[in-house]
C-alpha cells in the first residue's frame, strides 16, 4: 500500500474522553517540534513530526507525546493507526501491546482496542481510547495536533 498520502479515516468515540481533556488542558504547551529560529515564523504546525516513514515498517510502532498526550503510532500491514498510548482500563502503555489485524491487545490484562477507531473490543476496557489523524509527507510520518472528533 502506498503510504505516502495515508490519512487515518478514525473517529474519536468520545468527544469528552481523556485524550481531549488533556490536549485542551496542554494547549498551550508546545511539547513536540516547538524548536524556534530566530527570524522564523513561531506558528505551530497542526502535525508533530514521528520520524521516517521506514522507520515504521510492517508490525513495528513509535511513540511520542502530543500536546502531553502519549500516542502510539502502529504500521499494521502497511497502513499507519495512531491512538492514544494509554489503556483505557488502568493506563497501561498499548505501545507495549500485540496487534494482530487491526486489533491491540493490551500486554496488562489483555484488553483489545480497534486500531482503526480506538473503540474497546474486549474487557477489562470499556472505554475507548482517543485516535489521532495520521499521514506521511515527503517520507516523514506526522500525526495531527488534535485527536479525531466525532
Ligand atoms: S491496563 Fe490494559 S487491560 Fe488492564
Amino acid at each position: 500500500m502506498d503510504t505516502s498520502e495515508m490519512e487515518a479515516h478514525v473517529r474519536l468515540h468520545h468527544p469528552g474522553g481523556r485524550a481531549l481533556r488533556a490536549a485542551l488542558q496542554h494547549k498551550a504547551t508546545n511539547e513536540v517540534g516547538t524548536e524556534q529560529v530566530p527570524g522564523r515564523s513561531t506558528a505551530m504546525s497542526e502535525w508533530v513530526d514521528v520520524g521516517p516513514v521506514e522507520e515504521i515498517g510492517p508490525g513495528k510502532r513509535a511513540t511520542l507525546r502530543v500536546e502531553g498526550v502519549p500516542v502510539v503510532v502502529f504500521n499494521a500491514g502497511g497502513e499507519l493507526f495512531a491512538l492514544e498510548d494509554e489503556c483505557s482500563h488502568e493506563s497501561y502503555p498499548l505501545s507495549d501491546g500485540e496487534i494482530e489485524g487491526e486489533v491491540v491487545t493490551c500486554a496488562k490484562h489483555g484488553a483489545q482496542f480497534s486500531l482503526r477507531t480506538g473503540e474497546d473490543l474486549a474487557p477489562p476496557a470499556y472505554e475507548s481510547v482517543a485516535t489521532y489523524p495520521v499521514r506521511v509527507r515527503a517520507g516523514q510520518v506526522e500525526v495531527g495536533r488534535q485527536p479525531k472528533a466525532d
